[in-house]
């Protein structure tokens, strides 16, 4: 029987590379997607999960969620993901029915409604999950586990310290960080291992179907904009290394330590301490991705576009 699986992302390029390895799992059943302002606005991530979803075939109803962080100013990524925070697929494809109800409405009532503990894969500002915990402390008890892309044990992305989608929402991050939950993290030291340049693309390319034409389409701006924005040559595609979690742990080692976000400090600011020797002597409360199979992990999104043939 199929584990069930609740997305919520902000989509967002790499987003939609990590739906599409999704869409045709063997494995999970796709209750739902939530969205999230992150890279961009909640009008476009919404509308762009819309979008991906009917141009993949995939039926799990879409919700919009949180318009703003808990607590800071709203931080958007367009320089990434370009003015619609998906540029470079332009297909305007809808799902037969549009769903009205607010994603961290319909996350409580799945969750507490739900006979059997739900997965939730996280790969934007972990706003919308920081609402319902809060909303109905209960939806807890119905959580398997949380994955999720953001974080690092060293450098950010967005300021010296921070990772985007911790700095884009550090009080969430924290909720759910202190949450009790069974937390998996993939940080930014194992997705700059999950690097794509020219030859992946057309490696993936070669498959003709909607998700080689989506890697195609969205990678190739996005490889030029991360070499814009951080002069690297290959771009690294952060949250498929969370959905390889899912789908082939033996890619990724883990540690367990104890995390926590930083929500006081001004450079500090959405930072993710990472207590990797247990210096703080805290009980662990994440398995943080330390090392990636990037080899298998190609292979394994390669194997995910082959089901579109
Ligand atoms: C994360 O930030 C976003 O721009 C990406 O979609 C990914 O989730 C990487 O820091
Ligand atoms: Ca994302």
């Amino acid at each position: 029987m199929k584990k069930p699986l609740i997305m919520d992302c902000d989509p967002g390029r790499d987003d939609a590379i990590a739906l599409m390895m999704l869409g045709k799992d063997e494995n999970y059943e796709l209750l739902g997607i939530t969205t999230v302002a992150g890279n961009h606005t909640v009008s476009h991530t919404f509308n762009n999960a819309q979008r991906l979803s009917a141009w993949l075939g995939i039926e799990a109803p879409v919700f919009r969620g949180c318009e703003r962080p808990l607590l800071r100013a709203p931080v958007i990524a367009p320089e990434i993901h370009g003015d619609t925070g998906l540029d470079g697929f332009d297909e305007q494809c809808m799902p037969k029915h549009q769903e009205t109800e607010h994603a961290v409405n319909w996350l409580v009532k799945t969750l507490l409604a739900a006979t059997e503990p739900v997965t939730l894969l996280v790969t934007g500002p972990m706003t919308n999950i920081a609402m319902a915990l809060r909303l109905a402390p209960t939806v807890l008890s119905h959580i398997d586990r949380i994955v999720l892309m953001g974080g690092s044990m060293t450098l950010g992305n967005v300021t010296p310290a921070a990772e985007f989608n911790m700095y884009a929402d550090p009080e969430a991050a924290k909720i759910v960080f202190t949450s009790g939950a069974d937390l998996y993290m993939a940080g930014l030291d194992v997705t700059l291992k999950a690097l794509c340049d020219a030859e992946t693309i057309t490696r993936m390319s070669a498959h003709k179907n909607p998700a080689a034409k989506l890697f195609h389409d969205l990678m190739i701006p996005y490889c030029e904009a991360e070499n814009r924005a951080y002069g690297m040559p290959k771009a690294p595609v952060h949250d498929p290394v969370a959905v390889a979690i899912l789908q082939q742990p033996d890619l990724i080692t883990f540690r367990e330590m104890n995390v926590t976000i930083d929500t006081s400090t001004q450079e500090g600011y959405g930072r993710t301490y990472c207590d990797y020797y247990n210096t703080t002597g805290l009980k662990p409360n994440c398995h943080v991705a330390v090392n990636l199979n990037t080899e298998g992990f190609w292979n394994l999104i390669e194997h995910q576009i082959q089901k579109y043939n």
